[in-house]
């Protein structure tokens, strides 16, 4: 499948997904979000697909955020019509159950930020700016940058950040907890590619669960989030690759995946 506004690749078992609107910073429109929401569903019902990086095509972004030409002149029964910006919170969270990583290289602005911040976790380029600018547009975050923001980095940053939209460099993103690794610019893609193709190589029901369980301390409580570990733990025991992974280390092999 072709599209116009990103570029999808298999690399193994790894799709690559870029934003390939350089010009304007891979404004987030709704023709990208169509081509993300195709791209990240045939990557979800893919089997030979394990893992996925999403990056922006450019030096510059990773993505500047909401489309900002599309949104100046629309009227607000369209944007409540339309439910505007619901679907990346329908398509991009609970519907992608395999691990996906963000390589942000340059600006992750607005939704850009919100964009990287739904991936399982972070890999940002020397060069790469975080920023929740929206309240100089007279908005405000609308893809979830005000929770997850403050989830990651704790409510004395993310106000500061939203209420004066001010951008954080990749060196304070990683101290602050936004971001897993900061790596030189040339290496952003190889390296998120090494922890895309490693997190492939691992089973993939116990991918799934793994993401399942750390989202769910998002949105449980302590304890009913060690109850759904717990059970979920008692689960894979029953699957065949739990048989394979604990033969393979007794018997001193490498395991053979099954995905079941
Ligand atoms: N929407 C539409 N176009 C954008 C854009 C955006 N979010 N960000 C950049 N562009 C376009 C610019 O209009 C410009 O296009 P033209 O060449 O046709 O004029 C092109 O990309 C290059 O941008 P600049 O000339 O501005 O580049 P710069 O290097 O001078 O500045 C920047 C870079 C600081 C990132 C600046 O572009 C900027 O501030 N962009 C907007 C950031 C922003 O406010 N994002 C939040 C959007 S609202 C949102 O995302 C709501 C939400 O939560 C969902």
């Amino acid at each position: 499948m072709s599209y116009d506004n990103i570029l999808v690749e298999q690399r193994g078992a790894v799709t690559l997904v870029t934003l390939n609107r350089p010009k304007a910073l891979n404004a987030l429109n709704a023709a990208v979000l169509d081509d993300l929401i195709a791209a990240f569903a045939a990557f979800e019902a893919d089997d030979t697909q394990r893992c996925a990086v999403l990056t922006g095509s450019g030096e510059k972004a990773f993505a500047a955020g909401a489309d900002i030409k599309e949104m100046a002149e629309k009227p607000m029964a369209d944007f409540y019509r339309e439910d505007y910006l619901s679907k990346w919170y329908s398509h991009f969270t609970s519907a992608i159950r395999k691990p996906w990583i963000a390589a942000v290289n340059g600006f992750a602005l607005g939704g850009g930020c919100e964009v990287a911040m739904m991936a399982d976790f972070i890999i940002a380029s020397d060069n790469a700016k975080f920023g929740q600018p929206e309240i100089k547009l007279g908005v405000a975050p609308g893809m979830g940058g005000t929770q997850r923001l403050t989830h990651a980095i704790g409510k004395a940053k993310a106000m500061e950040m939203i209420l004066t939209g001010r951008l954080m460099g990749a060196e304070e993103a990683e101290k602050a907890g936004l971001v897993a690794r900061v790596v030189p610019q040339a290496d952003l893609l190889d390296e998120a590619m090494k922890s895309a193709t490693l997190i492939a190589s691992m089973p993939p029901l116990g991918a799934m669960a793994n993401k399942e369980l750390v989202n769910a301390a998002y949105e449980m409580t302590l304890s009913q989030g060690i109850l759904h570990e717990r059970r979920l733990f008692q689960i894979l025991t029953a699957t065949e690759d739990k048989a394979e992974g604990m033969a393979a280390f007794i018997g001193k092999r490498d395991p053979e995946w099954k995905g079941r």
